[in-house]
């Protein structure tokens, strides 16, 4: 067992019993023990988890409502559901919530099959194609102007991954800008990204999870901070 053993706590996941640092955020502690929990803008190295996409809802013992595995630092004892009726409900709101503002155009998407959206769907039994909400129509203007990668708004899923390691780069060329369903990522001032403070390191296209930061090379491969 390693570290300290005051550190050290026990929990069920489900009915596995697992030994874990306390502390440590609950999704990585079940993703490390291949117990899957669906999620897109958790980032590992991140001190504080963003809490965006709502896919990794889990039930705890004890608990009236469900919480966030990405926000839940384990405890001893603890005992959790990651596959409940509850959980899958609220998964399935959150992930068609996002398809609703998610240009779905997988055939010709420069993603498609590296796509977190297509994992998570195949992996929790989703479909692809909204059921219950209605599309919110986006028509945004893409963002080819710098030479090594492109910005398509419209297939962007505002899981904030690229902003967070745009920031940790010490950059800070993107953020988010406006607020409810106008929210967007964008350079300061809005200029085209050939004209912000990017040095082209490429990390955001790294880390975004579906077609909307992709590589003109092709070079898209989401994976930073899983
Ligand atoms: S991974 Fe927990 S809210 Fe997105």
């Amino acid at each position: 067992m390693k570290g300290n053993v005051a550190d050290r706590v026990v929990l069920t996941i489900d009915g596995r019993e697992i030994g874990a640092k306390q502390g440590d955020r609950l999704l990585w502690v079940a993703l490390d023990h291949d117990i899957n929990i669906p999620n897109l803008c958790a980032m590992r190295e991140a001190d504080l988890p963003f809490g965006g996409c709502r896919l990794c809802f889990v039930e705890i013992d004890g608990r009236r409502a469900p919480v966030t595995a990405c926000s839940q630092p384990v405890e001893n004892g603890m005992v959790v559901y990651t596959d409940t009726p509850k959980v899958k409900q609220l998964r399935r709101t959150a992930f068609e919530l996002l398809l609703s503002h998610h240009h779905l155009d997988c055939a010709r998407c420069p993603k498609n099959k590296k796509c977190e959206l297509q994992r998570i769907a195949a992996h929790q039994g989703f479909k692809l194609k909204l059921q219950r909400l209605r599309r919110i129509p986006r028509d945004l203007p893409m963002d080819s102007s710098h030479p090594l990668f492109s910005y398509d708004p419209n297939k962007c899923v505002l899981c904030g991954k690229c902003v967070w390691v745009c920031q940790r780069h010490g950059v800070g060329a993107i953020d988010f800008a406006s607020r409810g369903l106008e929210t967007r990522i964008s350079t300061f001032d809005n200029v085209p990204l050939v004209q912000a403070k990017c040095d082209s390191c490429l990390e955001c296209v790294q880390v975004c999870p579906v077609g909307s930061l992709v590589a003109k090379d092709g070079q898209a491969c989401a994976g930073v901070g899983r």
